[in-house]
């Protein structure tokens, strides 16, 4: 009876080790130990034993079913662990993972985006207009005679059609005078292209930010005082700004802006980052004859206005050295500002 139920056991193994997937491992299983399983079946003789062999048969029997039982375990266990091995086979997992780059704003929208967001605080709203403009936008209305060097083919980028690259983004000042009525406070991010050899500061495109603020009765104190608190809450409250008079053909007076830098180990610089003043009565006049209205007569309101490059603030910022390096792409660069 032993012999039968050993040579069961070996014929058992024999079909476990035979398996070569777990559906062959299974039907091992069922063939040995289900309902109707050999070893099942064999233990049915347990009945016609006499009492004396039945602990020795219940034992041998019980043997039997552990034995294929756990030879089933471990044969499950390693055709687990080849299918494993075989859905990465030829896939070398020791090599880095797959890096999933983060992009990030590049340091120009970050320091334009942190002005913007000054500036709306104080009441300016965002005003756009187009990079393609026409002479009259960008310097007649601006009260800039056609003898004014800006105007020059060499400082101005003309297509044939005689439109041209604004040079500033006071073209959308106008533009706003043209549609508004007073109070007219706004600000104009954007791109501005003028005909600069490229060097270290210069290119010929850049970022600027102009503002105008039109209103009964706006003074030169407003002005000061807008522009002061914008450099501080870009720069830092200890931030000192000084105004230097200046020229623009659009604002009278008309003055340069410098913020003292004080680098650690250095003498403190001044640095001019603006032109402003406030808005000459003759582009009122101008405005007035486009309107064919006297909304923007220079004898009711007065304004001021002020134009900055962004590029400029994120040098100042950043300590950038080379402003070729913020258009240059080079992620090994732009990462530090991530
Ligand atoms: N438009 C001037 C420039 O591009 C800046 C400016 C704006 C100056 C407004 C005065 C007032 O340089």
């Amino acid at each position: 009876m032993s012999q039968d139920l050993s040579s069961l056991t070996q014929d058992g193994l024999a079909a476990i080790a035979a398996a070569t997937d777990e559906r062959m491992l299974d039907d091992a299983r069922i063939a040995y130990l289900g309902k109707k399983g050999s070893i099942t079946a064999a233990s049915a003789q347990m009945k016609s034993l006499p009492n004396e062999e039945k602990p020795a048969f219940g034992a041998a029997l019980n043997e039997a079913r552990n034995t294929i039982n756990h030879a089933i375990d471990e044969k499950k266990l390693a055709l687990q662990t080849a299918a494993d091995a075989k859905s990465v086979e030829g896939i070398d997992l020791t090599l880095p993972g797959r890096q999933i780059p983060v992009g990030a704003l590049h340091p120009i929208t970050q320091v334009k985006d942190e002005a913007i967001q000054i500036l709306r605080r104080m009441g300016f709203a965002l005003a756009d207009g187009p990079e393609i403009e026409d002479e009259f936008h960008c310097f007649d209305a601006l009260n800039t005679p056609a003898d004014h060097p800006a105007r020059n083919e060499k400082d101005t980028f003309y297509f044939d059609s005689g439109k041209l690259l604004r040079t500033h983004t006071s073209s959308v000042q106008v533009r706003n005078m043209e549609k508004q009525t007073p109070p007219v406070k706004i600000i104009a991010p954007g791109s501005a292209y003028r005909r600069d050899e490229i060097d270290a500061t210069h290119l010929s495109v850049f970022t600027q930010l102009e503002g105008l603020f039109v209103d009964k009765d706006v003074t030169l104190a407003d002005l000061k005082g807008t522009l002061e608190y914008f450099y501080k809450a870009l720069f830092g409250p200890e931030t000192e700004t000084r105004f230097r008079p200046h020229f623009f053909p659009f604002t009278e007076p008309s003055f340069e802006i410098d913020i003292k830098l004080v680098a650690k180990g250095q003498e403190p610089k001044w640095i001019e980052v603006a032109g402003c003043g406030m808005v000459d009565p003759a582009v009122f006049s101008a405005i007035c004859e486009s309107r064919k209205d006297e909304t923007f007569s220079p004898d009711n309101i007065t304004g001021f206005a002020f134009g900055m490059g962004i590029d400029r603030l994120a040098m100042i910022k950043w300590g950038i050295r080379d402003i070729r390096a913020l258009i240059e792409n080079d992620t090994r660069f732009l990462s530090q500002f991530a």
